[in-house]
Parts: structure tokens; C-alpha cells; sequence
């Protein structure tokens, strides 16, 4: 039934490229702590770090009961997410705000897209579904935490907004795929 494959394969890239932009985004949140861990902002940050790291280990899970090999690029992830965070961070805390709203609207929109998408072609995957709806949720609430804390007010927001989020349209793109 080629209806079939053509749905697990979906479901594959799905869990990869999800599980690899959950490696990244845990360590934009460590990124950003190294150089803001003694900042007032650092709480917020944290409960964030702390979030992707439990939706990282549901894509774990969810790689190993699915049977994806997940992605061949993590040491890449983990330093362009740590390099992201800390560089940002360096800037300011609003900088570093910035850098969050801006991921975390594509993260949003992205898991958004592929509940849909689930939910739509009827594939069954009711629960992963709901699972990317609350991860969805979830990083929309980063998204409004950063807003929140004048990520809009750092210098630049405008163009930093733009250059990191077709950074991020791009690492989806591949992580798709390796
Ligand atoms: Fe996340
Ligand atoms: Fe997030």
C-alpha cells in the first residue's frame, strides 16, 4: 500500500528533524545560560533549557518505538545551538530574547504544520499528534516569554529575527534528511 509508506516516511522525517532541532534548542537555552547564568533572566531561561529537554526525551522514545535512526549531524546541532545561544547572549539579555522569539515562532509553526498534517491525512498517529500540539503550545509560551522580556527592543531585532529564522528554515531542511 504505497498510502502507507509514503505516511511512515513522513512520520520518519518528522522525528528526526524533530528530535535534532530539540538537541539544538536545549542548547541555545545552555548557550544563553553560560554567559547569562547569574542574570535575573536566568530563571526564565532555565525552565525553558528544562522543557526542551523533556521534549528531547520524548523524541528519544519516540525514535527508538518508531525505529528512526535519528540524525547523523548532533555534534553539529549541539555546537550551532550552543554558538547561537552564547553569541546572542553576549549581546544582551534582550538580544538573546530576540534570538528566542525568533526561534521558537519557527519551532511553533513547524510543529503546527506537521500535527496538522497528521491529523488531515487521517494517518492514525492521533497521540503523536496531540504530543506535537502541546510541544507546539509550549513553544509558543517561550516565544511569549522572550516577548515578555524585550526580545523586540535589542538592537537589530529586525534583521536578527530574519537571519535567524531562515537559519533555522534551512537546518530543518537538512535535518530532514540526515
Ligand atoms: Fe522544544
Ligand atoms: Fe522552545
Amino acid at each position: 500500500m504505497k498510502r502507507k509508506y509514503e505516511d511512515q516516511d513522513d512520520v520518519s522525517r518528522y522525528l528526526r528533524v524533530d528530535h535534532a532541532g530539540e538537541l539544538g534548542a536545549r542548547r541555545i537555552y545552555e548557550g544563553q545560560l553560560a554567559v547569562l547564568g547569574n542574570h535575573p533572566v536566568a530563571a526564565e531561561i532555565r525552565h525553558m533549557r528544562d522543557q526542551e529537554q523533556e521534549h528531547l526525551d520524548t523524541f528519544e522514545e519516540l525514535l527508538n518505538e518508531y525505529q528512526v535512526r535519528p540524525t547523523l549531524l548532533s555534534p553539529f546541532w549541539n555546537g550551532a545551538g550552543f554558538m547561537l545561544g552564547a553569541v546572542t547572549a553576549a549581546m544582551g539579555p534582550k538580544a538573546a530574547m530576540a534570538c528566542t522569539i525568533a526561534v521558537e515562532e519557527v519551532i511553533g509553526t513547524h510543529y503546527d504544520k506537521q500535527a496538522k498534517a497528521l491529523t488531515e491525512t487521517q494517518s492514525g498517529e492521533d497521540a503523536l499528534a496531540e504530543t506535537l500540539e502541546r510541544f507546539r503550545d509550549e513553544e509558543l509560551e517561550h516565544r511569549d516569554i522572550a516577548k515578555d522580556h524585550d526580545g523586540e527592543e535589542a538592537i537589530g531585532y529586525p534583521v536578527m529575527r530574519r537571519v535567524i529564522q531562515a537559519g533555522c528554515r534551512v537546518a530543518i531542511k537538512l535535518a530532514e534528511r540526515v
